[in-house]
């Protein structure tokens, strides 16, 4: 298949809650046949593909314009999906999977023989979740087999939390987006490695490390990700190696971003400042706050998009990635954005807004 040649993208409408099976079952034939289509998961889209089908799983590779070095994750419906997929099952994956699945963790393990290398991007390990979303399940089942699905975005762009963003990214190059409406979390899974010596989350998301230190206390946090880090470009690539989606500018909108740290106080005071110097050259700006940095903001001239109450990770996840898009909709030249505390879902949030700020982080605190 060469993606010059434009294919015709359908969108049908699926009920969330309790999907149609006539329109899974036509889901599920495009699978089979050895396609691909977009559907929901509480996370994000995803695009997915039969796991077992190396060629399906090209034309992910294909649409996205995503690098063969950077794995997939295969999505389950029931465990015993597990023996297919792995060789192993540790005791640790045991209870967090009855803890966390269906959800937005999923788990590093060792690959099982049948798992396609294209699914592994060569490693020995195969990354497995469970998603909840109804459709998501349906489908699964209705293909019988696992389906491989990263997020159903061009590669490099932000993941798409409604069907309209994937068809902005993937419209012409998917023959089909099952649409079913905006997804809950807003950020992807908790990847989490349980194949080395320690449980390490590779991706902060969607299931907190509290939550998942209530189950294996001894789980280890992401790599950190501070200013002084997104700066160490060797390091960032090493890791980059190890989970190679974890390269620092994977979540780069197409505009450039600029990420004010500090007490919420200091972050207001510096964006406006740097919104006026950059609002008096003639820039067209975009800010990215808080609920109750708004008024702040009110007579600035900038195109102001609130995520929610700062206090409230999970709903300021819910509207990241949205809020991303509407700004670069909005075609301004700059977004300026502040930063949020990291308990919670707050983790996954600073770990999406350092990558989009490509390590352009500004300390208010001095
Ligand atoms: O919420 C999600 O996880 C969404 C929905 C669609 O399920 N999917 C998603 O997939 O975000 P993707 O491909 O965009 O991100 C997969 C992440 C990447 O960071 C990748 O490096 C990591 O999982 N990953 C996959 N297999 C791995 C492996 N064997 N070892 C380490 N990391 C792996
Ligand atoms: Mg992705």
């Amino acid at each position: 298949m060469d993606i010059s040649d434009e294919i015709e993208t359908e969108v049908i409408r699926v009920n969330a809650l309790q999907p149609e099976p006539s329109i899974i079952e036509r889901a599920a034939d495009v699978l089979r046949a050895g396609n691909v289509v977009v559907f929901p998961t509480e996370t994000v889209y995803g695009l997915g593909a039969d796991v077992f089908q190396p060629v399906a799983l090209e034309r992910i590779f294909l649409a996205k314009g995503r690098p063969h070095s950077d794995p997939l994750i295969a999505h389950i419906a029931d465990e015993a999906a597990l023996e297919l997929l792995t060789t192993a099952l540790p005791e640790q994956a045991k209870r967090l999977a009855s803890a966390f699945w269906p959800g937005p963790l999923t788990l590093v393990l060792p690959r099982g023989p049948r798992v396609p290398y294209l699914m592994t991007a060569g490693l020995e390990t195969v990354a497995v979740r469970m998603p909840r979303h109804p459709v998501a399940l349906a489908l699964i089942r209705a293909l019988g087999s696992p389906i491989a699905a990263p997020s159903a975005n061009r590669f490099m762009h932000v993941s798409p939390t409604t069907a309209h963003h994937v068809l902005a990214d993937l419209g012409g190059r998917v023959p089909l987006i099952l649409d079913g409406g905006p997804c809950e979390v807003g950020v992807e899974s908790t990847v989490l490695d349980l194949c080395s010596d320690q449980p390490t989350i590779l991706r902060p998301g969607g299931v907190s490390l509290e939550a998942l230190r209530s189950v294996l206390p001894n789980v280890q946090p992401p790599r950190s990700r501070r200013v002084a880090d997104a700066l160490d470009l060797a390091g960032s690539e090493a890791a980059a190696q190890h989970s190679p989606g974890q390269m620092m500018t994977h979540y780069a909108p197409a505009v450039p971003l600029l990420l004010f740290e500090g007490s919420a106080a200091s972050m207001r005071a510096a964006l406006l400042a740097e919104t006026r110097r950059r609002q008096a050259q003639g820039e067209r700006v975009g800010v990215l706050v808080a609920d109750e940095d708004v008024a702040t903001f009110q007579h600035s001239g900038a195109i102001v998009c609130s995520l929610g109450n700062a206090a409230n990770p999970a709903q300021i996840a819910a509207s990241l990635f949205h809020c991303l898009r509407a700004l670069e909709d909005a075609q301004v030249q700059v977004i300026l954005c502040r930063q949020f505390d990291d308990g919670g879902l707050g983790l996954a949030i600073r770990d999406r807004l350092l990558k989009a700020a490509s390590g352009r982080v500004i300390e208010t605190d001095q």
